[in-house]
């Protein structure tokens, strides 16, 4: 016992340390097609996989074959199963049970199901936390965690890591080896971290690992301010609420790290007795913040996550972001491991989604890069905590109206499950995007309604409508394959990071800056430089000479249009002739009248442009048609009228354009060239009509 404990203060000593070099030493390559793809080479993976989440606990055995027998009449061919299952696998300490798993495992395979098997470690059985109380978290207000909802667990209990890794090694034996288990989901949804005690003391070994002397850490943080100076690694404290900005990006990423930690934990167990054919994955939540999730992804085979809408209706560019962030983790495709089937349980409204909207939710994942789409859930529970959610079948056990609709993906899917085969995305454009960044404007908005991810979509937008796609990846990943590079709020930004930027724009890279970038090292202090720091200042021929939060709008003109400042504004500075004024501020607090809003600069083939403000969708709608056709990025099909979602997925050999007419109008597109429709089996033609509501999959003819 001692032992693990050991090891894993090691692992935790050891670890940060090399993966934030790591992330800071990646040198720029280009990707292969081969290298986005997701499932494509994990030997039984179907190509096009539709999924739901099954709990065959929650059932006699008796209705199994029922349910099985609905869900491959409507084409499904995966099930999750296990994911919060751990009081029936185990149901005392030490004492398994997986007959009830084995069983359902073998009946969902006889009827030509594939399997990915949870680890149910999302939620502990009442006798653990009974019998180890140290493993239940403390959250922030001091209170203790308690049982009977889930991820009450601390991540940090050596204790919880070892049963966790115990109940893992027992499931790798048992499916480890089974042909039909095609991969793994480890826990579900990663949540927030501990605040106890011992998670402190990890914390602050963490902090030696990263800092090795105090003196170091003092300096990085600046802690004369405010007599904040440590003398002894056990003073430093968990920020709780407004702290030192060093120390509170520190605590995200040691949760980060922790989190890592935790997932290797489990990944290791499954290794040591699964087929390596078998994937692992875990599902993670869009765009939430608890994490650093390039880090948390690092070890996993490819990323999912849980596609929900709540309260409302499908946007697809907000879901499109998130689907592209969720490539982004890993540079390859991903799967939607949960997705609603109607309605949630838990917004303020649940509303259910229209009648063809689930239809279209899943097709705008496949044309972001899914190869995978699963609902949650297949049928409720007739008791526990989400009666309410959507599901497939109803109460009385028999379809609900929207398995319909998922049937018919689900013949859709097997129609065009071959020429989909192996292709994903392959963007020339890519938006930066890093969680340090995030959490240090969160922790210091500075302007109460700036927020980060909004300020991406403001980028995301109109660049999603005129390239038809996009990347979105941490500033360290190779850039050199993107036409365009755009980087929204990049406001930690390490001098590597900074001379990699400035290495993209050298070799002929289009590099646009957006506010607030380059004002902060990786310790979260401010740079001794105006921003976006010496190098890009010096590339510019530029910087920002103050910034502002805005209390009301402030007109915006120029060569690239007129609108308005939201939020914040940048004065910037020109220091060298060849530098060109693109936009400018008209009349305000008197400091930005009349001054640059943007500036571009061309540097041999390449150039770097810097945008001072968060600008309303008239500045960048013509800002961003202009930085696309400057950086010669050609749309993915050509024009379609708005509502219609273009989406492309490409291989070696292949291309193929999914086409998703999100509005109530059917639609006439004129293709660049003849192209075949798949789904309802057209000759090729250059002009098309989508219906209302409706998807196409086309090839182009002769492919
Ligand atoms: C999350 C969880 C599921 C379920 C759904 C309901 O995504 O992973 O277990 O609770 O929410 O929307």
């Amino acid at each position: 016992m001692r032992k693990i404990y050991l090891l894993l203060i090691l692992a935790f000593i050891v670890s940060p340390n090399a993966a934030f070099a790591a992330a800071q030493t990646k040198q720029a390559k280009p990707e292969s097609n081969a290298q986005r793809q997701a499932s494509k080479s994990i030997p039984g993976v179907p190509a096009l996989v539709l999924g739901v989440a099954w709990y065959p606990e929650h059932w006699e055995e008796a209705r199994w074959e029922t349910d099985l027998t609905l869900m491959q009449a409507a084409g499904i061919n995966m099930v999750r199963v296990g994911e919060f299952a751990w009081s029936r696998m185990e149901p005392q300490d030490g004492q398994f049970d997986f007959g009830w798993l084995d069983r359902a495992i073998a009946l969902a395979a006889k009827r030509g199901m594939k399997i990915v098997v949870g680890t149910p470690t999302a939620a502990p059985p009442a006798w653990l936390t009974q019998k180890y109380p140290e493993t239940l978290a403390t959250w922030e207000d001091g209170t203790r965690a308690t049982h009977g909802n889930r991820g009450q667990y601390r991540i940090t209990s050596a204790k919880y890591l070892e049963l966790a890794r115990r109940l893992a090694a027992e499931m790798a034996k048992r499916y480890g080896n089974n042909p039909d288990v095609i991969g793994w989901q480890i826990d579900n949804e990663y949540g927030p971290v501990s605040y106890d005690a011992e998670s402190r003391q990890q914390f602050q070994s963490f902090l030696k690992s990263r800092y090795r002397t105090l003196a170091a850490l003092n300096k990085a943080w600046s802690t004369d301010y405010w007599s904040q100076t440590y003398d002894n690694w056990e003073q430093i404290p968990i920020p709780v609420g407004y702290h030192n900005p060093g120390l509170m990006l520190e605590w995200k990423r040691f949760g980060s790290e922790m989190f890592r930690n935790y997932q290797h934990n489990q990944i290791e167990a499954i290794r040591a007795h699964a087929d390596p054919r078998q994937f692992i994955t875990h599902n993670f939540m869009g765009f939430y913040g608890g994490f650093d999730h390039y880090l948390v992804a690092q070890e996993l085979n490819f990323a999912s996550w849980d596609n929900y809408v709540g309260t409302g209706h499908l946007d697809p560019v907000r879901k499109g972001a998130a689907h592209d962030l969720t490539r982004g983790f890993k540079r390859k495709s991903f799967w939607v491991m949960e997705t609603q089937p109607g309605s949630v349980n838990w917004a303020d409204v649940n509303n259910m989604l229209d009648r063809g909207e689930v239809r279209r939710m899943a097709w705008e994942a496949i044309g972001h890069g899914a190869d995978a789409v699963a609902y949650w859930q297949w049928r409720n529970a007739l008791g526990g905590q989400e009666q309410y959610h959507g599901s497939l079948l109803g109460a009385d056990g028999k379809p609900r109206p929207v398995y319909d609709e998922v049937a018919e993906l689900g013949r859709e899917f097997a129609k065009i499950a071959d020429a989909i085969k192996g292709t994903s995305p392959a963007p020339q454009t890519a938006i930066l995007y890093d969680y340090d960044s995030r959490w240090a404007i969160e922790f210091q908005k500075h302007n109460k309604d700036f927020d980060p991810n909004t300020h991406l979509q403001t980028y995301y937008r109109p660049l999603r409508q005129l390239t038809q796609d996009i990347d979105i990846v941490h500033p360290t990943a190779p850039l050199s394959h993107y036409k365009l590079v755009v980087a929204p709020a990049l406001n930690v930004l390490p001098d590597s990071t900074e001379q990699q930027l400035v290495e993209y724009v050298k070799a002929g890279g289009h590099l646009v800056i957006g506010a607030r970038t380059g004002m902060k090292d990786e310790h979260n202090a401010l740079k001794p430089s105006l921003q976006p720091g010496k190098l890009l200042s010096n590339l510019l021929g530029g910087e920002v000479a103050e910034f502002f939060a805005l209390e009301k709008n402030v007109p915006v003109s120029g060569a690239l249009g007129s609108g308005e400042a939201k939020t914040w504004a940048e004065m910037l500075r020109t220091s060298a002739p060849d530098v060109e004024v693109l936009l400018k501020f008209g009349k305000s607090n008197g400091w930005l009248d009349g001054q640059p809003a943007v500036i571009s600069r061309k540097l041999g083939s390449g150039r770097v442009t810097y945008v001072g403000g968060q600008f309303d969708e008239s500045i960048m709608a013509g800002l961003s048609k202009w930085m696309v056709e400057d950086a010669g990025v050609k749309p993915a099909l050509g024009p379609v009228p708005s509502g219609v979602e273009v989406c492309r997925r490409v291989s070696h050999d292949k291309e193929l354009f999914i086409l998703i007419n999100h509005s109530p109008e059917a639609q006439k597109i004129s293709l660049p060239a003849p192209m075949r429709e798949l789904l309802k089996g057209s000759e090729p033609a250059a002009l098309l009509t989508i219906p209302a509501n409706d998807v196409v999959v086309l090839v182009p003819a002769g492919k």
